[in-house]
């Protein structure tokens, strides 16, 4: 009997791991997300702290990640760390974020840098954070600091991190629909000025041309329920497919996959009662990936792929291996299928803040809460071992 064959990925496959600031540094106390989790704001189990104290380890972090065999790091710069008050630019901050790419070279790794990540300086908040009438300029400005980060020895540059869950979360909505409630505040202004906002950075990002850049969605696999079709692309087109569209002739899009949002008559419907669930709640559902993939591919009319987030809160590290190999198995049949995939990043590089809580942990990496000491777990040497084979096996061994 033939054994199956490993599947390969393409030459120059990014393999990685992801982390955002504001999850991992610690202290980003001049943040709308500091403010949140100690005024009482919605969603806020316990404040995030000192974080995993990345801003003083990150060299460890990226050591680890290059030891157990990736060859990408994807983080984000802190906005109110670098422009603490409006037009007020910290140098030393900006030095900071220096290291972390000179550090990812060191080690090897390509860094995937992000701009911005959910959270926003505190002064811009105060001034309606995305709706505050010049946003999309002080973006702007903000990425022209930023080039001095990324103009040298950084190729990747996302731009804004899903802005389809941006405009969810400030139009009140969650962000993994589970009431048929949910679908009737989404703010178009938010929308628009974060389109916006990405062309205006990109163009600045646009005098460097080494620099590709793109933006992160959210992919939320839309799955209708037999007759449902017309409602799910209504409820779907204005929380995915637009800021797609918007990405159509970028360098690359982002895909965020992890699980999908079934929809009925009414809208979205909850998780089915006897579906396995995850830490968050949502469905085990490793197709998310595959599915994201192709349907990222097909809207934005072939823009190339980098999958800059996908994995699973687990607290059973087989469980992730197994999510992860499912997921993985996907994404091969979409680059077979001729979708260009630049690379695949996993969330998490490390067990963080889960925008209120630390319960739940997508990390490949444990974080002691008291230490910070760092305990590489059995996924991440897994994953290590198929990025650097740069193939993964047919059934998981
Ligand atoms: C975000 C991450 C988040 C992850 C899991 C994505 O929506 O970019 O910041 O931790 O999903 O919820």
């Amino acid at each position: 009997m033939t054994q199956p064959s490993r599947l390969q990925f393409p030459d120059h496959f990014l393999w990685g791991a992801a982390t955002a600031a504001h999850q991992v540094e610690g202290n980003n106390i001049n943040n709308d997300w500091w403010t949140r989790e100690h005024n009482g704001g919605p969603r806020v189990d316990e404040p995030s702290g000192d974080a995993c104290d990345s801003y003083h380890r990150f060299r460890e972090d990226i050591a680890l990640l290059a030891e157990a065999g990736f060859n990408t790091y994807r983080f984000s710069l802190e906005w109110s760390r670098i422009e603490p008050e409006p037009g007020c630019f910290s140098r030393a901050q900006i030095d900071h974020y220096c290291r972390m790419v000179d550090a990812c070279h060191e080690f090897g790794l390509a860094p995937v840098v992000t701009l911005q990540h959910f959270t926003l300086p505190k002064w811009l908040a105060v001034e309606g954070g995305w709706l505050a009438p010049d946003a999309a300029a002080l973006f702007g400005r903000f990425t022209e600091i930023a080039l001095s980060v990324v103009a040298e020895g950084v190729e990747w540059v996302c731009t804004i991190n899903e802005p389809n869950m941006v405009a969810k979360i400030e139009g009140g909505e969650p962000t993994y629909p589970i009431t048929s409630s949910a679908h009737t505040h989404l703010d178009k202004r938010v929308s628009d000025t974060l389109v916006l906002a990405h062309r205006r950075s990109r163009e600045v990002l646009a005098d460097v041309p080494a620099i590709k850049s793109g933006w992160t969605i959210a992919s939320q696999a839309f799955s209708p329920v037999p007759g449902s079709e017309p409602i799910a692309r209504e409820y779907g087109y204005p929380r995915e497919d637009f800021f797609l569209e918007a990405a159509r002739g970028d360098d690359f899009v982002g895909v965020q996959a992890y699980s999908r949002t079934r929809i009925g008559p009414d809208g979205p419907l909850p998780v089915p009662a006897n579906a396995e669930t995850t830490q968050m709640g949502w469905e085990y559902f490793p197709p998310a990936l595959g599915i994201g993939v192709r349907h990222a591919w097909k809207v934005t009319a072939g823009v190339p792929i980098m999958v800059t987030e996908n994995g699973i809160a687990t607290a059973d590290d087989a469980r992730r291996i197994s999510y992860t190999h499912g997921a993985l198995t996907g994404l091969h049949e979409a680059i077979n299928d001729g979708i260009k995939v630049l690379g695949y990043v996993h969330w998490s590089a490390l067990d963080n803040y889960e925008w209120g809580s630390y319960k739940p942990t997508f990390g490949l990496i444990a974080v002691n809460r008291e230490t910070f000491a760092r305990t590489v777990k059995p996924s991440a040497s897994w994953l290590g071992a198929v990025a650097k084979a740069n193939t993964l096996e047919p059934t998981e061994s």
